[in-house]
């Protein structure tokens, strides 16, 4: 094996019952260089890693850690040898601190005891170095996810690894956030650490990497200097075809009739003020502003996930009270969260239950038993229109790839039959192909005269989608746009008014 490579595998191949997760992979990551791992949800790349980690035993293959051959029989081997990694799924002691976190496995000790002061000290070097205000001393399930994920980059930094993997680990940070973990990662790359970096977000890809590998269906494909290959290649590689159209034809139409109205909705515990707009049935209404916008706490206080301060909204010129999300579920509501992998999956139960969990009174016979044809056949319905990459609807849901969990998710919430749809960042997490499949539906859902409600961050896509876009600035709607004569420019623009 070279000696300059920081790290090689070889031949790694790895059986899940059902599927061949990975097929005789390699990957070559030099020292000092930011390495791209790419490809479709269930391609294999956690998989990949989960095997350098020592989370997964392979099945073959060989892995070398600067010319030397090592297998890991666990993290905590990985990690005593130079490798550290973020995980996909956050994997945090919710009920403990922020230290305790950063620290679990390895306390520094004084004799018998844990060495407090100690610990409090390096944690506040290890947040300082790195430039993170975090109170240590908070308890994880208090901090919102991004402020979670940091804490684990900082954790995977703090073991000073040889190798660090981030999987998507930008899924839930703000654009400050990953411009600063960005940097992080430069430094990082300067003293040279190899940094393997997974990611659905081309651009993300094209600022940090320096080469780019590609897999699909659990095989190598493709590795190139990310300078050398363009986002369309990358792209016709991942899916092993052409993708000539990123959306698909609209064929919805906007009808008249208002289905919801909302007026002056103002948010108790938010900066949410005095929110008015009208959705139409057939409407894709997108929702555009930065991050603290309100975009999520507007979707909340209208599926009454939130207290509201004050305000009405009307369902086709009805008043609802939307008091709770159970009374929203019943008056026709649906939301899809935007943390949907931290609050939505039932890890331990299959897709099946998953998939029919908010839809149970559909498959009632004689309002008593449920009837396990009608699930079955909602279950094959969503796996089938969303493309879930599984063996089967009996599948544990953990042990599907990140996206493919996600597009469950959403099967769950199509199948509730809702009039008006509420989606906060539908495709974070989801490949490229899979988007497409995710945007048809959404197109389908108000051709069936539907109201939907996208809030996303990805401009391109609400401009691609969307009949219309509200744009929100510092808990206020600052305005609307026309997608067909609107551009990003201008939709920033009016994201800044109230700030
Ligand atoms: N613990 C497991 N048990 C059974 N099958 C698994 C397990 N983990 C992964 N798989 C399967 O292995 C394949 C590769 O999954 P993997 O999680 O590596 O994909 P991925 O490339 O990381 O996708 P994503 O972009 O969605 O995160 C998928 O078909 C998945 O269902
Ligand atoms: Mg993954």
């Amino acid at each position: 094996m070279t000696k300059n490579h920081l790290l090689e595998m070889v031949g790694i191949s790895k059986y899940f019952p059902g599927v061949q997760a990975l097929d005789e992979v390699k990957l070559t990551v030099k020292a000092g260089t930011i390495h791209a791992l790419m490809g479709e949800n269930g391609a294999g790349k956690s998989t990949l890693m989960k095997c350098l980690f020592g989370t997964y035993k392979k099945d073959s293959g060989e892995i070398f850690i600067e010319g030397e051959s090592v297998d890991f029989g666990n993290a905590k081997e990985a990690l005593e040898n130079g490798v550290a990694m973020v995980q996909q799924e956050l994997n945090q002691a919710l009920t403990r601190t922020v230290k305790d976190n950063l620290w679990l496995g390895r306390y520094p000790l004084k004799g018998p005891f844990v060495d407090e002061r100690k610990m409090a000290k390096e944690t506040d070097e290890i947040f300082n170095n790195l430039n993170i205000s975090i109170d240590a001393n908070a308890i994880m399930s208090t901090l919102p996810v991004s402020q979670r994920q940091m804490v684990e980059i900082a954790k995977a930094v703090s073991y000073n690894s040889k190798i660090i993997v981030l999987d998507e680990p930008t899924s839930s940070l703000s654009e400050n956030e990953v411009e600063h973990l960005f940097r992080i990662l430069r430094d990082l790359r300067e003293r040279g650490v190899g940094i393997i970096y997974i990611s659905h977000k081309m651009d993300e890809i094209r600022e940090i990497s320096d080469e780019i590998t590609i897999m699909r269906d659990g095989q190598w494909i493709a590795t190139e200097a990310t300078q050398d290959i363009s986002i369309d290649e990358i792209i016709r590689l991942m899916v092993g075809r052409e993708l000539t159209h990123r959306f698909p034809d609209k064929t919805n139409v906007v009808k008249d009739d208002v289905m919801m109205s909302v007026k002056n909705i103002s948010g108790r515990y938010t900066n949410l003020h005095d929110a008015s707009f009208d959705l139409h049935a057939g409407e894709i209404l997108g929702v555009a502003g930065l991050d603290g916008a309100g975009r999520t706490e507007l979707l909340e206080n209208i599926f009454g996930e939130m207290t509201r301060k004050g305000g009405q909204i009307f369902l086709e010129g009805q008043e609802v009270q939307n008091k709770n999300p159970k009374d929203s579920i019943k008056n026709g509501f649906a939301l899809l969260t935007e943390e949907r992998r931290a609050t939505g999956i039932l890890g331990i139960r299959d897709i099946l239950d998953n998939t029919v969990i908010s839809s149970l009174k559909r498959y009632l016979n004689f309002n008593l038993f449920l009837d396990d044809k009608k699930m079955l056949e909602a279950t094959e319905w969503a796996i089938d229109s969303l493309d879930v990459r599984t063996p089967s609807h009996k599948t544990q849901i953990r042990a599907l790839s990140g996206g493919n969990q996600q597009k469950v998710i959403i099967g769950r919430w199509l199948l509730t039959q809702p009039k008006v749809l509420l989606l906060d960042e539908p495709t974070r997490g989801i490949d490229v192909g899979a988007k497409y499949q995710i945007y048809e539906l959404i197109i389908e859902l108000a051709s069936e005269g539907k109201g939907v409600v996208v809030v996303s961050s990805e401009m391109p896509e609400l401009l691609g989608i969307c009949d219309r876009i509200l744009v929100m600035s510092n808990g206020r709607v600052a305005g609307e746009l026309d997608p067909k004569t609107t551009n990003q420019e201008e939709i920033l623009k009016l994201a800044e008014k109230y700030l």
